[in-house]
């Protein structure tokens, strides 16, 4: 990767831009922050853990027809993506009530959601990601009116390939968020999709095998993203 340049450090993955400036690499970083950064700490082998995650789940919504962002993986923990213009809207898919869903409106955790919720929420790290209605994204010059429609179909989309997946996995897929990117005047999912961003409870037993760990403290942290990683390789290659 000679003559690509550092472009940008974010909470979890620092990216370097290509000499053409059409692509980027993408290094996943251990660091593990919370509550919008004010809880901070590590947790051991996430880089690796997040960007092979992300790949394999990326490779298999491409083959279900969801563009993604992802070119190749290039060795633990780094990712090669496509640049797109990342539209600055977090797009969250529920099927089960817990997290701030429950917190704001007082409903017990783990009802189930049907149909799905698809919640967006605007990326601002001064006003600490306020949710949004899909009218806000017009006036805050975050996303046009038909591309807020076309999010929230793709992330309608993305839940039935990853509940799916995850369901022959022995994996409720409790709830996710995503980012989009526009490139050449198509909408592209970005960013990643790991025990990071979204939440998977184990089937049965309600074992929480996500970044809620680290958030609450409940300790196997490592051991749940390393579960996690057993599991989705052994569902990508069929076994
Ligand atoms: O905290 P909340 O219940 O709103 O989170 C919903 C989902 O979105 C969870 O899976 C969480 O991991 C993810 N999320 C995220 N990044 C954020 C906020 C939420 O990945 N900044």
């Amino acid at each position: 990767f000679a003559g690509w340049t550092f472009a940008y450090e974010g909470k979890a993955k620092r990216l370097y831009r290509s000499p053409e400036g059409d692509r980027y690499l993408v290094r996943f970083k251990d660091d593990a922050t919370a509550f919008n950064g004010k809880k901070r700490g590590q947790i051991e082998s996430k880089g690796i853990v997040n960007s092979r995650i992300s790949s394999l789940l990326f490779r298999l919504l491409e083959e279900h027809g969801v563009e993604t962002h992802l070119l190749e993986e290039v060795g633990p923990g780094q990712m090669l993506v496509r640049a797109v213009e990342i539209i600055p809207l977090e797009v969250v898919v529920r099927n089960l009530t817990t997290g701030s869903l429950s917190r704001r409106l007082g409903l017990p955790e783990g009802r189930p959601i049907d149909p799905p919720l698809v919640e967006f929420y605007y990326k601002s790290d001064a006003l600490d990601d306020p949710l949004v209605y899909p009218e806000h994204a017009g006036l805050l010059g975050a996303a046009r009116e038909e591309e807020v429609v076309r999010l929230r179909e793709l992330a309608l989309q993305v839940n039935g390939v990853l509940q799916a997946f995850f369901q022959q996995l022995r994996i409720v897929l409790v709830d996710f968020k995503l980012e989009f990117g526009r490139a050449d005047g198509r909408i592209l999912l970005a960013d990643e999709l790991s025990p990071d961003t979204c939440r998977f409870w184990e089937a049965g037993t309600g074992r929480k095998l996500d970044k809620d760990r680290f958030r609450q403290d409940l300790g196997q942290v490592e051991e749940a993203y390393q579960e996690m990683l057993r599991r989705v390789e052994a569902g990508a290659t069929g076994r």
